[in-house]
């Protein structure tokens, strides 16, 4: 059962159905914490910078339905607005987005109904980010209801250019000029090869600890047994 349609009851009917989408929004939250508190303990690091969650203002709703040619009911609103909830989750780096993508699959009760790849494939204006469509249950007192959330997994480098072109865009209303267009394009492959070049530093960073921790142990394993052949001969 998705959640409840409009049956007339205006307000009370749209106050519930936004109960039902923060219920969602709060779910995934703690999961998502859950993951990252689990990553940090095992792997002695954080995939997840940090995390933003809103529920879309009736205003988006009602101009996104018009937009569409929809009229503004609570029906219309729960079956075709899939960003009712939307959960936004920054990352350090490229890999980790898929990482993350990985682990949500393989949550059992969340059920992903769509995904748009736009890293491997970046839309026209640039843009670049991993989007993921879930449904999941709330538990009700007396129902379950399958939510609808927009999941975006971004890196802190693509947050900071859709953020900043999102601002620039709303103020052209969508009609921005040719140079600026272009423009945004440049800094989003400046953005990309930014996370390109953090991800080969990061890289290197474990490596180069990892062959000084590897020195160090042989250097006192050597060590060691230096000790115990003097001790042996009586030279200690
Ligand atoms: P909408 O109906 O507008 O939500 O588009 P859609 O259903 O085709 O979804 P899409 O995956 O294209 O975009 C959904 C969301 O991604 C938007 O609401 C934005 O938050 C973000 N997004 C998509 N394209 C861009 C872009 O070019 N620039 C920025 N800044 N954000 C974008
Ligand atoms: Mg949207």
């Amino acid at each position: 059962m998705g959640p409840r349609g409009d049956n007339g009851e205006g307000i009370d009917s749209w106050k519930e159905v936004t109960l039902t989408y923060n219920a969602a929004l709060k779910m995934i939250e703690t999961r998502m914490e859950i993951l990252n508190d689990e990553f940090q303990h095992v792997h002695c690091y954080n995939p997840i910078e940090h995390i933003k969650a809103r529920i879309k203002t009736p205003e988006s709703i009602v101009k996104k339905l018009k937009r569409d040619g929809r009229e503004s009911t609570i029906d219309n609103m729960v079956k075709y607005i899939n960003d009712i909830a939307g959960i936004r989750i920054i990352c350090s780096f490229t890999s980790d987005i898929y990482r993350i993508a990985d682990m949500i699959c393989e949550q059992k009760d969340i059920q992903v109904v769509a995904v748009k790849d736009y890293i491997t494939f970046p839309k026209a204006s640039g843009y670049k980010s991993y989007h993921m469509l879930v449904s999941v249950p709330i538990f009700l007192s007396d129902s379950v209801v399958d939510t609808k959330v927009e999941i975006q997994i971004r890196t802190i480098a693509m947050d900071f250019w859709a953020s900043l072109e999102h601002k620039i865009y709303y103020k052209f209303e969508g009609n921005a000029p040719e140079y600026i267009s272009r423009e945004l394009r440049e800094c989003a492959e400046m953005v990309s090869s930014l996370d390109e070049k953090m991800l080969s530093l990061n890289k290197a960073i474990l490596d180069c600890l990892r062959e000084q921790e590897e020195l160090r142990i042989s250097t006192k394993r050597n060590d060691r047994s230096h000790a115990q052949r003097m001790a042996m001969s009586g030279l200690s």
